[in-house]
């Protein structure tokens, strides 16, 4: 088992090792961020959190290996798929093809990560956790659009990574013709019918999306334990090896290292430790246990190929039987709709729809995909400050006699002027305007309309917003097309070009164009049609305030700032800055973390576009004006799973809040600044914590146990356990729910179902009140009776704690 792990901070990380090593994972996996360890040609930067060496020894002070992805194209909704931005400048580069530029720049960044990583030591062989490696990244699709040119490049790419003498194995993802000794892998919500190219390579999946990645303006993409778990045991019941859970650590894209275009600046992926650091339940429990049910397989796994038996129209047993007697079964149910009893060997077993268990000795069944047994808990964010004291400072339109302004004839490309500099580009132009216009008698305004590559544009005429458009990611095109007012004479044209992340992924995307590329027309003059495309255009980089540094306390201070009833409110283009105190709590955790650890996160629903700052470090874009598109119906565990099932928060901010890392904070006079493309109001700004307000057990009977270490603990009918614990210092007050039957609903919102047992709150009650832990037998007589005998039933449980 191994885990993808990436944009965290490095506290972050360890703790994010840690619950890897307890949810039963070997290896960590990361990707190599190039454009964030070669700002520029030559110059690199391995510093604080692109510490690559002392990332990579912290995995191995944990007990895990790595997996180190180099790429140098990585993809992970990163900012030009982790290109530098200076690549796409060098004469005559084509990425990822076969190129010299592109080839000699490729080669160069591999080679030294390569031997950085001897230098310290760090691959096995040496010593070190790294296992494995890997080079390009999902390349396979690119080259069969490409042709003959794509497939001179593997070779290359493979020659060149083996050339470079690691002493362990290379892969490559989705690379179905990977020479040899790459190994191909694959990547997918579902891995069970790939095959790598050559019977003597492993069968690995290197990604098995734990959820999807969230786009602004869409819902947000969850996948259900269930199914994760059930392709993972799929997988292995087909003779797979290696599983890679990418993310198993949910991240933030900080400042502006989101990809895109529009990608969200929260990378929470719906993984199995969110995207602050904390475990999401239940599927960081069932992972877990699924992972101690394969490795009790384990010398069974290893030493026999499975045989393949029918158990019904859509049951199947994949059993693993050594020579020397080890033995291991998985009996599937495939079936969407229907659980079904099937035999095997000598006994019955009750196979969920959609469901795999998994028996490590042929007999016991310890695990089902489909039943959950881990405790989950409820977390709520609870407003800890609401009432900041802000002041406000209206970024200045510039003028084209501005210093810095370039002036060039037409319409130039967006990143080409800003190299990325800044989100923001200044389109400036003037427009004359003959007092004969027949439009200034009539009334009827010229219709301005102007077409721009994206991916968001602000259009002011004369210093006043005429108003504002932006893009998607399935189509980041815009076009602005508004009557607006003139006036005789002069009138100054200011468009302000906005890029939400440079794409990631996409054939030839270093390609794609941004910023207002044209035609701009003006209709319903005189002449008929005015185009002014082609006129003279200037351009100004970014925000005033950005070269101030308006997000530092020394920058800051040079320019007034309003305040009082001088505060601007919903204008557009305005900072507003204040300070606060860090509100109490831990971070890293301490005693349980589980559930101690208080993660600190902005409420930025009154506002609606920018970006903000807190001492100085961008926690990223915010768009919480951009509302979720899509459609968000109930979810069900069984089927294929595709990113657009099982969405939430259609109607609502794509993304409401954000992740403020605590090791950015001071105990007090921390300084927060917040820049506001659309206008907002900068008091509704508030901060929260993530508390976990109650902790729940939702449980099977009949679900299978097992115990640490290995011994199977549990026949075929067992009795497991509802087990409910609180952090140290606290004790269970209140139980909130209890229903032993067929209750319904998840931790938070359970409800009694067709059937209950009238002692189901007493037995918590009784076991449970005032004590840090308890756990209760989930059988029949502890209830009261069995409520609907001959149905199978489930415990559900809600306890709040103080
Ligand atoms: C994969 C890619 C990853 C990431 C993922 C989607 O195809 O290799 O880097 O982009 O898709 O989250």
């Amino acid at each position: 088992m191994s885990l993808m792990i990436a944009k965290l901070s490095s506290l972050m990380a360890a703790e994010g090792f840690f619950f890897a090593r307890e949810g039963g994972l070997d290896v960590i996996q990361t990707y190599v961020f190039w454009n964030a360890h070669e700002p520029s040609p030559g110059n690199y930067y391995f510093e604080d959190r692109y510490d690559l060496v002392r990332f990579i020894k912290v995995v191995q002070q944990a007990g895990l290996y790595v997996h180190l992805r180099i790429g140098p194209y990585i993809c992970a909704e990163w900012n030009f798929g982790g290109f530098p931005v200076w690549l796409k400048y060098v004469p005559d580069i084509v990425f990822r093809t076969d190129n010299e530029p592109f080839k000699v720049a490729m080669q160069g960044f591999t080679e030294k990560i390569v031997n950085m990583m001897k230098a310290e030591k760090l691959f096995e062989t040496q010593g070190g956790p790294i296992i494995m490696s890997q080079i390009e990244n999902e390349f396979g699709p690119v080259e069969w659009e490409i042709g003959d040119p794509g497939k001179v490049y593997t070779k290359w790419a493979a020659q060149m990574a083996v050339g470079l003498n690691t002493s362990v194995p290379w892969i490559m993802c989705k690379q179905d013709d990977a020479p040899d000794p790459v190994i191909n892998t694959c990547n997918g919500f579902y891995c069970e019918n790939f095959s790598p190219n050559a019977k003597y390579k492993p069968k690995m999946w290197t990604e098995n999306w734990t959820g999807w990645f969230t786009e602004f303006g869409a819902a947000v993409p969850t996948r259900p334990a269930e199914d994760i778990a059930f392709s993972v045991a799929r997988f292995i019941q087909n003779g797979g090896s290696f599983v890679n859970y990418y993310m198993y650590h949910g991240g933030t894209n900080f400042g502006r290292t989101a990809g895109g275009p529009f990608i969200a600046t929260s990378y929470d992926y719906d993984a199995p430790i969110d995207e602050y650091g904390q475990l999401r339940e239940p599927k960081w429990g069932h992972l877990r246990d699924l992972h101690r049910a394969i490795k009790l397989c384990e010398p069974a796994l290893v030493s026999a190929d499975p045989t393949v038996t029918s158990l019904g129209s859509n049951q199947e047993a994949h059993v693993f039987s050594s020579s020397s007697g080890e033995c291991a079964a998985f009996l599937a149910n495939y079936d969407t709709n229907y659980s079904v009893n099937v035999t095997f060997g000598s006994a019955q077993y009750e196979l969920p729809r959609w469901s795999i268990s998994i028996l490590p000795d042929c007999k016991t069944a310890v695990f089902n995909t489909a039943r959950l047994g881990a405790q989950s808990s409820e977390k709520q964010m609870v407003l800890v400050n609401a009432a900041f004291s802000w002041q406000s400072y209206n970024e200045e339109r510039p003028s084209a006699d501005d210093q810095n302004v370039t002036v060039h004839d037409g319409l130039w490309e967006q990143i080409f002027i800003t190299r990325d500099a800044s989100d923001y580009l200044w389109y400036m132009t003037d427009v004359n305007i003959d007092p004969s216009e027949a439009f200034l008698k009539t009334g009827l305004d010229p219709l301005l309309t102007i077409w721009s590559a994206g991916h968001a544009l602000h259009v002011f005429i004369n210093g006043e917003l005429a108003g504002t458009v932006y893009g998607a990611l399935e189509n980041p095109k815009l076009t602005f097309s508004n009557n607006v007012k003139l006036i005789p004479g002069v009138n100054k044209i200011s468009l302000l070009s906005v890029a939400v992340g440079l794409p990631n992924v996409g054939t030839h995307f270093e390609t794609w164009n941004a910023g207002v590329l044209g035609p701009v027309t003006l209709k319903g003059l005189n002449e008929g049609t005015r185009d002014i495309s082609k006129q003279k255009w200037s351009y100004k980089i970014g925000l005033k305030g950005e070269a101030l540094n308006l997000y530092t306390v020394s920058g800051s201070s040079s320019v007034e700032w309003a305040e009082g009833s001088m505060l601007a409110k919903k204008q557009p283009l305005t900072w507003y800055k204040t300070t606060f105190d860090a509100p109490e709590g831990d971070e890293p955790p301490g005693g349980n973390a589980v559930l101690d650890y208080e993660p600190v996160v902005l409420d930025m629903s009154s506002m609606g576009k920018g970006q903000e700052w807190i001492n100085g470090q961008s926690i990223g874009r915010h768009w919480p004006g951009y509302i979720a598109r899509g459609e968000c119906g109930a979810c069900d565990y069984a089927g294929t799973y595709t990113d657009k099932k099982c969405r939430t928060n259609c109607g609502q901010p794509s993304q409401r809040w954000y992740h403020v890392p605590r090791s950015w904070l001071k105990p007090s006079g921390n300084f927060l600044v917040v820049f506001e493309e659309w206008g907002g109001d900068p008091n509704g700004i508030a901060l929260a914590k993530r508390i976990t307000t109650s902790v729940c057990a939702d449980i099977f009977e009949g679900q299978p146990t097992m115990k640490k270490r290995g011994m199977l603990t549990s026949g075929r009918i067992n009795r497991p356990k509802a087990h409910l614990w609180c952090p140290p210092g606290q004790k269970i007050s209140k139980i909130i729910f209890a229903s032993y039957g067929m209750p319904e609903g998840s931790c938070g919102n359970f409800r009694e179902g067709s059937c209950h047992a009238h002692k189901s709150y007493a037995a918590f009650q009784k076991n449970c009140i005032g004590r840090q832990w308890c756990s209760v037998t989930v059988a029949p007589k502890v209830f009261g009776g069995d409520p609907c005998p001959g149905s199978v039933k489930k415990l559900s449980v809600e306890a709040a704690y103080s």
